[in-house]
């Protein structure tokens, strides 16, 4: 998910709560300029219908807990030096025994923080430190504003455990007269929830959210997801997803979606920029460029080697150089699905999930 919503939300001038964003973004300098992903485990308390942790070979994957040696030895050498630091990419970071010591750790060396998770395990305790510290934003993927549709795509999931941890949320917020956590609500658009879309909106309206945020449907191989592809029916996907944007501007809230599905394609290596500017961390300390680097090995191991090391190291200057000038790519590169997803020769690629790390 790019910052584009940002300056979105400034153009729309629904500054207020942002103004705290655009100050870190004005401020991105030598010495902060990552945007970090990070799993701090492989693990998963759901399995989303169209997530790879409803395929048998994920869940059979050993399980991966980063040690807090390996996060506090990350969160020193490497956070400094990110403009935005993610504690969630690929997988549940609140499953993690550990991952109320992890924010404490990460909160005095982070610029922006923010997690992403499915909200089931919010409990009162961590709602109370994610405020206190403060957390800047916590990203909850919510598929669907209705009981039925919620659980049946999040499997595993309880809508009212769920609307429960977001009002103490809340109610916690205001307590202490605090803004923070921003709250973004984000799903996967689906056949399933397409005509939803609107009333997502005032969904989100309701329990104070900051910003709606929509993907489109990534389909991996073996889920027998794609009767949830919207690419049969572009034009109501393209009507909601307008009807939805019309309603978000008139309840204040910022919306972000892809581009509209239209026949139009992009040219998506173009666009990247990710070996000058992410880090896609996986629990083990192994670091991959992007989290579309599927089947590639990872590019170093913060485990092993320093940051400096690695970023400044072969492997990253040959990718940069194979991007830059189209020579020698890499397959996951030549076929990038991240900046093609936005359009409909992107989306309708099958991805094989699996990468080539994490295993160890
Ligand atoms: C893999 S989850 C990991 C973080 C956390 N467990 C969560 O659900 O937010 C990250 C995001 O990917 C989204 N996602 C899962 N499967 C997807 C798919 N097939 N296509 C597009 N996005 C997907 C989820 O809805 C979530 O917003
Ligand atoms: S909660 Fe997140 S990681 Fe877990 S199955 Fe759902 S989308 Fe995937
Ligand atoms: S796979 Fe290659 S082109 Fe795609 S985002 Fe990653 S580094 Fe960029």
């Amino acid at each position: 998910m790019g910052e584009l919503w940002f300056s979105t939300a400034i153009r729309a001038k629904r500054i207020g709560p942002f103004m705290q964003v655009a100050k870190f973004l004005t401020k991105k300098s030598s010495s902060r300029f990552l945007d970090i992903r990070m799993d701090v485990t492989n693990q998963c308390n759901l399995q989303c219908e169209m997530c790879y942790f409803s395929l048998p070979e994920k869940r059979m994957e050993k399980p991966v807990f980063m040690s807090l040696e390996l996060f506090r030895k990350i969160a020193r050498d490497v956070f400094p030096k990110a403009i935005f630091t993610t504690l969630s990419c690929g997988a549940e970071s609140l499953v993690h025994p550990k991952f109320h010591s992890m924010l404490e750790i990460a909160r005095p060396v982070s610029s922006y923080l923010k997690f992403s998770t499915n909200g089931l395990l919010l409990d009162g305790k961590l709602a109370e430190l994610c405020v206190r510290l403060p957390v800047n934003e916590i990203i909850f993927s919510i598929d669907s504003p209705e009981k039925e549709t919620f659980e049946s795509i999040r499997k595993g999931a309880s809508f009212e455990k769920l609307v429960e941890n977001l009002k103490r949320l809340e109610e916690i917020k205001e307590k202490n007269n605090s803004a923070l956590p921003f709250t973004t609500f984000n799903l996967v658009l689906m056949k399933s929830n397409i005509e939803q879309l609107p009333s997502y909106v005032e969904f989100a309206k309701e329990l104070h959210a900051s910003r709606v945020a929509c993907q489109h449907l990534r389909v991996f191989a073996g889920l027998d997801i794609e009767k949830e592809s919207l690419l049969g029916c572009k034009e109501l996907a393209n009507k909601k997803i307008s009807e939805a944007r019309k309603l978000a501007k008139e309840l204040g809230i910022v919306f972000s979606a892809p581009l509209p599905l239209s026949e139009a394609e992009v040219d998506g290596i173009k666009l990247c920029d990710r070996p000058w500017t992410f880090l896609n961390l996986w629990p083990t300390g192994e670091v991959l460029p992007c989290d579309a680097w599927h089947g590639q090995e990872p590019l170093g191991d913060l485990s092993k080697n320093g940051f400096d090391e690695i970023w400044n190291g072969e492997a990253y200057e040959q990718l940069r150089e194979s991007i830059k000038t189209g020579n020698g790519l890499r397959e996951c590169c030549a076929n990038c699905r991240l900046f093609a997803e936005a359009t409909p020769k992107g989306i309708a690629k099958e991805i094989k999930y699996g990468h080539g790390q994490g295993n160890k």
